[in-house]
Parts: C-alpha cells; sequence; structure tokens
C-alpha cells in the first residue's frame, strides 16, 4: 500500500520505455522509432514527485534519470522477465515502451550474407506485457497503458484499454514527425475505464509527464 507524506500519497511506480530490439543475426535486429523521451519524462516527473520510481528501458540515448532505478533490457522477452520481477511491489505501472510485436524465429549465429535476391523472414509473436499485467494485476494496482496509433486513435484505443483490462489508456497518435515516436513534444488522450475522456493540447513530452500523472491522480 502507498504510503503517506504531507497529505500526497507516495506511490512505487514501474515504468517501461523505449523500443525493444529483437536480434536477426550478431549485427542486426528489429525495432521501432520509440525513442523512450516519453517514459523518461514520466520516470523524472514521479520522481520530482517523490514516489520510487523503477524505469525498465529498452535501448535509448537518453541519459539517465537521476534517483530512479533503472533496468536496462534489449528484447521483449527480457522487458517481460524484468516487469514481472518488479510488478508486485508496484502501486502504478505505465507502460510507454513500444514492445515489438514479433521477434524473427530464428537468430542467424553469423551474419546472414546477401546471397539471394529475396529473404524470407518467419516472425514469432512476443508475449503481449500489458495484457498480461492486466490478467495479473490486483484492484489496488493501477495500470496504465500507451495506445500508439497511426489511425482511428479513440477506437484503437478503447479497444486496447478493455482487451488489456488497464485502468487508463493514454491514446498516442504516432507516424508524425511533430508529436509521437522520437519527437520532443507530444499530443494525447487519456482515457479511463471509468469513461473518462482526458484531452491534453499538444505539449513538450518534459511538460506533459506531469501533468498526465495529475491527471492520473499519481
Ligand atoms: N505492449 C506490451 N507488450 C507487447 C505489445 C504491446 O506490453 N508485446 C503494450 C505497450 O507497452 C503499450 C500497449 O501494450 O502500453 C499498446 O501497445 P501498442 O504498440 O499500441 O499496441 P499493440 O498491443 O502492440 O497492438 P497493435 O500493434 O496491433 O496496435
Amino acid at each position: 500500500m502507498p504510503r503517506k507524506r504531507n497529505k500526497a500519497k507516495i506511490f512505487t511506480v514501474l515504468i517501461t520505455a523505449g523500443p525493444t530490439q529483437e536480434p536477426l543475426d550478431p549485427v542486426r535486429y528489429l525495432s521501432n522509432r520509440s525513442s523512450g523521451k516519453m517514459g523518461y519524462a514520466l520516470a523524472e516527473a514521479a520522481h520530482k514527485k517523490g514516489h520510487a520510481v523503477i524505469l525498465i528501458s529498452g535501448p535509448t540515448i537518453i541519459p539517465q534519470p537521476k534517483g530512479v532505478k533503472i533496468i536496462s533490457v534489449e528484447t521483449a522477452k527480457q522487458m517481460y522477465k524484468a516487469v514481472f520481477k518488479y510488478f508486485k511491489k508496484a502501486d502504478v505501472i505505465i507502460k510507454t515502451a513500444a514492445v515489438a510485436d514479433y521477434h524473427p524465429a530464428i537468430q542467424a549465429k553469423q551474419k546472414i550474407k546477401k546471397e539471394k535476391n529475396t529473404l524470407m523472414l518467419r516472425l514469432v509473436k512476443n508475449p503481449d506485457i500489458l495484457k498480461e499485467l492486466g490478467r495479473k494485476k490486483n484492484p489496488n494496482q493501477i495500470l496504465v497503458g500507451f495506445a500508439a496509433e497511426t489511425e482511428h486513435l479513440i477506437q484503437n484505443a478503447k479497444k486496447k484499454l478493455i482487451q488489456k483490462n488497464c485502468d487508463w489508456i493514454v491514446a498516442n497518435r504516432v507516424g508524425k514527425k511533430e508529436t509521437g515516436f522520437n519527437s520532443d513534444w507530444n499530443q494525447v488522450t487519456l482515457i479511463s475505464k471509468t469513461g473518462r475522456l482526458i484531452r491534453l493540447q499538444k505539449t513538450p513530452k518534459k511538460k506533459l509527464a506531469p501533468l498526465i500523472l495529475k491527471k492520473l491522480g499519481i
């Protein structure tokens, strides 16, 4: 249960950030354009509010925020393992990470040579960490997902909110230069399982992070 200090509740906040990288051979991987900026900004903001923060991060080039426990991972499977190591002690779990949905079925031991004109890759689905958290969470834990969408933003985000049993989903339009993946700015809409819908203005991620936490009541 969260401790109380100066009336404000102090939580243990578990945040995942960045992309995952799924190795194809010793020199190549499959990944996405996530920079980790939103997750790191949330980690910093939560720490500034006095919360204990555990940040599970895929590969990024962002400096590590001070006072935050960081666990670095590369693949979705490693992120899954790290999340479930810490999830029981978390009051709040925020999943900003852009987890790769698939990994190559075979990881070549040596560099794949360009011998053929076409190359077929067989991909295998990764575990859905958020969905599993939704199944395993206790009613006191607040579970927040991020929905990265290029179309039908609110409709798709609402679907994920329900399918993954989240308390909140943050609808995040991606695929545009000015907001979303790799941008310093973001424009998001928070949707709660109780039907609240809070649209936040386009804002720099560092300023948006404390605002998101405030709206989530953290
Ligand atoms: N997520 C996860 N594990 C996965 C895939 C996604 O935990 N294997 C989480 C993300 O961290 C995010 C939420 O699920 O909080 C939504 O991720 P998103 O990439 O928007 O959607 P997907 O569930 O992967 O579905 P789709 O790619 O079909 O949109």
